[in-house]
């Protein structure tokens, strides 16, 4: 489908979009409790949500995507971790996640992001960079679905933590 999808940051407009559009992208994905709505919220009141963008398809919001600094070995040093990102169910597999997920790299590199890790499925992660490194580690969960992708440096070694919004 030919279709423009045009990339913004997220507006106060725009929230109870991103609320409906998570609630409802995560309603049947098998690894979700369905919280990422919420983790959205607690992002945004703790002044956590680094970079939320909103794609838009003719006036209308389709999908969004989050970014929140994560602790490497209890430091922040300019990692970010990307989640989470949503496409409402009617958009998906029309490129609006790639769009997000690419423009949303772009604006973590323009706050100095030396890289940025996500949990998700290394076949779709792989055609933006990402993947998996045995010795940066978010405990708990299999090692070949915590991803990461570096922008400057090298791969930092240690355990990742999300901010608390994310427990
Ligand atoms: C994951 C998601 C954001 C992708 O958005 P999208 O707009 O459908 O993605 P795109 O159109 O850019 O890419 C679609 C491609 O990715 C593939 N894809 C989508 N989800 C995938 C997954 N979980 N695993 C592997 N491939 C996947 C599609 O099969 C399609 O492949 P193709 O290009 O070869 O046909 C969207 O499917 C979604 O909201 N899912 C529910 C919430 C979720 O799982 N979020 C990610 C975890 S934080």
């Amino acid at each position: 489908m030919n279709q423009t999808i045009s990339i913004r940051p997220e507006c106060s407009d725009d929230i109870n979009d991103i609320e409906n559009i998570t609630i409802e992208a995560f309603k049947n994905h098998p690894h979700s409790n369905q919280t990422e709505h919420e983790i959205i919220t607690t992002l945004r009141d703790n002044d956590a949500l680094a970079v939320s963008l909103v794609a838009i398809i003719n006036n209308t919001v389709v999908g969004h995507i989050a970014f929140s600094k994560v602790k490497i070995n209890n430091e922040f040093i300019q990692w970010y971790g990307l989640a989470p990102v949503s496409v409402k169910p009617k958009y998906q597999n029309q490129g609006v996640g790639s769009k997000l997920i690419f423009s949303g790299l772009d604006a973590i590199r323009g706050l100095n992001a030396k890289g940025c890790v996500l949990l998700g499925e290394p076949d779709y992660y792989n055609k933006f960079g990402f993947k998996a490194f045995d010795n940066l580690v978010f405990k708990g969960v299999p090692p070949e679905y915590f991803l990461s992708l570096i922008f400057s440096g090298d791969i930092p070694n240690g355990n990742v933590e999300y901010h608390k919004a994310f427990a």
